[in-house]
């Protein structure tokens, strides 16, 4: 392992370099604008891992953004990783509160800067340059390694899931290998063992057939806004939880050794109300902090839209109003079901003074493990090495819809290792992964292929 790890800190430098040229690409795969850049940052990483000494590195056609694939099998009789990540980002201008352009990637200090860098190329390329340092040093790897990299995960992973299931047998695996999380703190190696899921919809709400003089209409008409701003607050009750009918049904408890486990977590709240900017720290009743995002299922609406929001006033009665929602939702709850229960919330308060609608958008299974598979020692073994820490056992409040796609059709643990931190600022401005765990993370994909293969 030593020289390895030798290899992979004298080339620290050079593979920042290369991880930059990628960083550059405008891989943002929700704006048709970006359509050939995301090819290329597909094509780029096929390029590098055939370089790197992968074997068949091709573009899946997905019918979206293509996907990355490649395998090298010369280790008969050894374990096969799936390593997965995505190489598209979320869409990013300066003008968003970035101290650096975004698609100008820098170092400053410990910090690399720029989109991308902790969701998630950076760490894809941790799984990269894990696998080139084994070649360059052995000329093979330990076991044998298949890579899916895919374009299309911050829109929810559209063309994915059937991508995955018509391939099932390409991809199979004894472990899959996630890096698109971020760690508990920094010192804290972590292995990630809940994802929540996600039922993304919108309402509509229309009244009258154009905006209206509200002196003239006002009290005459039903108005959109209002409506909607009544609906909406009986989404929770006071106690903060969600008031959709059904919908903690399928809903799995946290049981008290969980609890407890969680409870015992170095949790820095004030460090995490630093990291959001809020004053205080709220949510459903009877959870802590920690399980309401890792093991509570939410409903947060994401955006609103209605009437004049110009400079100065005007007196109207809007002729529409909307709002863009989500639930975030956890083991067993099921997307489809909870985007059903939505729709009928919104039937069943909606006033006959409006039209109502309900627009579905995509949904994402949430995802609980178990850390019981050989794999997950291995998991632990190598972040000790590599972090000189014992790892912790963590959720996340995030989702990576297709890891539950994983467990399901490849019947394959998921070892999440992620190497961000809370403050990484994935989607936001001045998004951020530290070099020093790029760096560590790097050694511990390299020292998890050789521990997986004993
Ligand atoms: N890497 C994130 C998921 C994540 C975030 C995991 C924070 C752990 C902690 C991923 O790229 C992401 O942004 N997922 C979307 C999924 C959605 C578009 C279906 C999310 O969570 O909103
Ligand atoms: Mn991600
Ligand atoms: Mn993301």
């Amino acid at each position: 392992m030593e020289e390895i790890f030798k290899h992979i800190d004298d080339n620290l430098q050079a593979r920042l370099e290369q991880l930059f040229a990628w960083l550059r690409i405008k891989s943002v795969s929700a704006d048709p604008a970006f359509k050939d850049d995301c090819r290329a940052a597909a094509k780029w990483l096929a390029d590098r891992l055939a370089e790197a000494g992968m074997q068949k590195a091709e573009l899946i056609e997905t019918g979206g953004h293509p996907a990355v694939y490649a395998e090298w099998l010369g280790a008969p009789g050894k374990p096969t990783v799936l390593l997965y990540g995505h190489y598209d980002v979320q869409p990013a201008v300066k003008e968003d509160g970035w101290d650096t352009e975004p698609f100008e990637p820098v170092v400053k200090g410990d910090l690399m800067l720029g989109r991308g860098t902790a969701d998630d190329k950076g760490q894809v390329h941790t799984h990269l340059a894990a696998v080139e340092s084994l070649f360059k040093v052995n000329g093979s790897l330990p076991c044998n390694v298949k890579f899916i990299v895919e374009g299309e995960e911050e829109g929810g992973s559209e063309h994915t899931e059937a991508l995955i299931r018509d391939n099932a047998e390409k991809l199979a695996c004894d472990v899959v290998l996630v890096s698109d999380s971020p760690m508990f703190a920094e010192g804290y190696p972590s292995l990630c063992v809940g994802l929540r899921g996600l039922a993304y919809g919108e309402v509509v709400v229309e009244g009258p057939g154009g905006d209206l003089h509200s002196g003239s209409f006002g009290g005459g008409v039903a108005n959109p806004a209002n409506v909607l701003s009544q609906m909406l607050a009986r989404l929770h009750d006071a106690d903060g939880k969600v008031a959709i009918k059904g919908f903690y049904d399928d809903v799995v408890e946290l049981t008290p050794a969980q609890r407890e486990a969680i409870a015992k977590l170095p949790f820095d709240e004030k460090e995490f109300l630093k990291n959001t900017g809020s004053p205080v720290a709220a949510g459903e009743k009877g959870y802590t902090t920690l399980e309401r995002i890792w093991a509570r299922p939410t409903c947060d609406i994401n955006g609103m839209l209605s009437g004049y929001t110009g400079e100065g006033a005007k007196t109207i009665v809007p002729r529409r109003a909307s709002a863009k929602l989500s639930c975030r939702l956890v083991a067993n709850q099921v997307p489809e079901k909870a985007l059903n229960q939505m729709e009928a919330f919104f039937k069943e308060v909606a006033p006959t003074t409006v039209k109502v609608t309900f627009i579905r958008h995509h949904t994402g299974q949430a995802y609980l493990g178990d850390t019981g598979a050989p794999a997950f020692v291995s998991a632990r073994r190598a972040l000790k090495q590599a972090f000189g820490a014992e790892a912790v056992e963590i959720r996340e409040g995030g989702s990576i819809p297709i890891v539950a796609t994983f467990a399901e059709v490849l019947r394959a643990p998921c070892v999440l290792m992620g190497f961000g931190l809370p403050d990484q600022n994935i989607h936001g401005p001045n998004e951020n992964l530290r070099v020093s765990n790029y760096h560590k993370g790097t050694r511990a994909v390299a020292a998890f292929f050789v521990e997986l293969a004993g």
